[in-house]
């Protein structure tokens, strides 16, 4: 029975995380190796119950008793040591993570399970630093999470079948629908979504259309919620540049070569909303779509 749940790494993904597990009564570990960030953590996650607070999805009541279920911790090993599991939702990086899981596996509970929500890294990689690839697994939620119903669960190679079962149990009694999937590079989400979004750059590279018209077309036409210059401003140019290498890598295939459009963009530091410019120009407060003036012809 899964009671106790670290969730490593406070930012974007580990605020949302904590956040789900606390509304639906789990005690949860937050850790970060940064104390302003778990600070700024518990600010946020207050900031986003008072919304669902004043939308009436939550009473005041929940929104207190979810806050007094999470506890902060800038150490690892206090953090991980009474864990049932421990989900790591920290900076996307091989070499940190590999860290970190070692890290986990010995100071968690030896009957703990450990999940990454990684967006592309092998979760056969991870699990072969720790002494328990059985009980590896990866929990990829989508951003924003308390919004967002998918959880792609994503099986290792060895990992064991109960631990799958555990994992789609514990999605579901979050609200979630959980999808399994095998750990192959860009899992299913972003193997399909990074090459739509690239296939998307290379059409505005090549002059076929602007911006402006390939969102409409991908909106109007294929009831996309966002199109992709839209939706690759807000999941970060950098990040799908990255995915699109860890495609490319894993599958030695030229088709999930990024185009020089979106190397470029990273290169001169126009990340999308984290810089306030993308595909378009992002101004506070307002929720106008700006097309760059780059690209506007
Ligand atoms: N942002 C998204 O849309 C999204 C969606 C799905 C999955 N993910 C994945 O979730 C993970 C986290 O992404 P994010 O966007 O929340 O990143 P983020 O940069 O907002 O947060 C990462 C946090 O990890 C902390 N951290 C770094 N090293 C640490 C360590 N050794 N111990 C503890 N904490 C440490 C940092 O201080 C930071 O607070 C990544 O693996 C990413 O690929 C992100």
């Amino acid at each position: 029975m899964i009671k106790k749940v670290s969730v490593i790494g406070a930012g974007t993904m580990g605020n949302g995380i904590a956040h789900v597990f606390a509304q639906n009564n789990f005690e949860v570990n937050l850790i970060d190796v940064n104390e302003a960030q778990l600070r700024k953590a518990l600010q946020n996650i207050a900031k986003n119950f008072d919304r669902q607070v004043s939308k009436g999805t939550i009473t005041e009541a929940v929104k207190k008793e979810a806050l007094a279920h999470i506890s902060t911790f800038t150490s690892l090993k206090e953090g991980v040591q009474d864990a049932d599991i421990v989900i790591e939702a920290a900076t996307e990086n091989t070499d940190l993570k590999l860290k970190i899981f070692k890290e986990i596996d010995e100071a968690a509970p030896a009957s703990a399970i450990l999940v990454s929500n990684t967006s592309s890294i092998s979760i056969t990689k991870i699990a072969s630093v720790t002494k328990r690839a059985e009980k590896v697994i990866g929990m990829h939620f989508m951003n924003p999470v308390p919004v967002m119903k998918l959880v792609e669960v994503i099986n290792g190679f060895l990992t064991d079948a109960s631990v799958t079962q555990t994992i789609i149990a514990l999605s579901k009694q979050l609200g979630k629908v959980p999808c399994v999937v095998n750990d192959y590079p860009g899992f299913i989400a972003n193997k399909i979504l990074m090459p739509m979004i690239n296939e998307a750059i290379y059409s505005l590279y090549e002059g076929i259309a602007g911006v402006e018209e390939i969102d409409t077309i991908m909106k109007l036409g294929m009831a996309h919620p966002m199109g992709p210059f839209q939706l690759a401003d807000f999941i970060g140019l950098d990040v799908c540049l990255s995915i699109l290498h860890v495609l490319q890598a894993g599958f030695g295939n030229p088709k999930y070569a990024p185009c020089p459009l979106l190397v470029n963009m990273v290169t001169a530091g126009k990340l999308g909303v984290k810089t306030s410019e993308g595909f378009y120009t992002y101004t506070p407060g307002s929720k106008d779509l700006v097309v760059s003036r780059q690209f506007i012809k």
